[in-house]
């Protein structure tokens, strides 16, 4: 019987990039990575790892079905929804803060401030742990929009360098939470193909390390 490459799923966009790096650091080849196509399956040259490429909500879902092996998520991601994953490894790529902001020329905050955000369990658990009542109103994307338009008197979202927040005129209040790429192991594979992952995660961890001293 053939044996299926060992199979990563990988968020497409700016993480994809940093980790074709971070691979090659640990001496894996994933230049595979770097193809400016629109192929999502992409197959190492010597056919024993082979990468999904997927929007990077979607990343834990192929991992904990099995559909994938590892994958490389966001903690957003996997705090907003509870996935049943090993994390055996950050890699301390893709580090960004999820805040709560607010605009900077903002009048009193109402007894129950809404707060838009595409993570409504964390901004949810967030207010709820310092006893603070607020109404979570749920959007896609663009949320910097919210409280300029009166949807909503503050945010919680992602921050990486600040310029979203500055250009729409508003400023963090608090932090939530860090957040940075982790590895994500399907249970059963992480036991059944140890062979080949715990090599590999050695090699990506000796990569995160020597980035780290540098
Ligand atoms: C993310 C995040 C912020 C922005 C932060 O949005 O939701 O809007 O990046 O980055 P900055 O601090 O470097 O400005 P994304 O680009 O993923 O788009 P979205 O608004 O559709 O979520």
């Amino acid at each position: 019987m053939q044996v299926r490459p060992l199979t990563v799923a990988i968020p497409k966009g700016r993480v994809q990039k940093a980790l074709g790096a971070l691979f090659a650091k640990a001496g894996l080849d994933a230049s595979v990575l770097e193809n400016d196509d629109r192929k999502l399956v992409r197959q190492t040259a010597d056919g024993r790892m082979r990468f999904l490429l997927l929007k990077p909500d979607d990343v834990p879902t192929y991992v904990e079905f099995g559909a994938a092996d590892l994958g490389v998520s966001g903690r957003d991601v996997l705090l907003e929804r509870r996935y049943d994953l090993y994390q055996p490894l950050d890699l301390g790529i893709g580090r960004c803060r999820m805040v709560v902001a607010a605009p900077i020329d903002r009048a009193v905050m109402p007894d129950v401030p809404r707060v838009a955000t595409k993570y409504p369990r964390i901004a949810a658990d967030h207010f709820a742990a310092r006893g603070i009542q607020a109404e979570v109103i749920f959007v896609q994307g663009s949320v910097e929009l919210a409280p300029l338009v009166g949807l909503a008197d503050l945010i919680v979202d992602l921050v990486e360098t600040g310029s979203t927040l500055r250009e729409n005129h508003l400023e963090i209040v608090e932090e939530v939470v860090a957040i940075s790429s982790v590895v994500v192991a399907n249970r059963a594979a992480y036991k059944l193909r140890s062979a080949e992952i715990t090599p590999m995660l050695a090699a990506l961890a000796a990569a995160v390390a020597a980035r780290k001293s540098t």
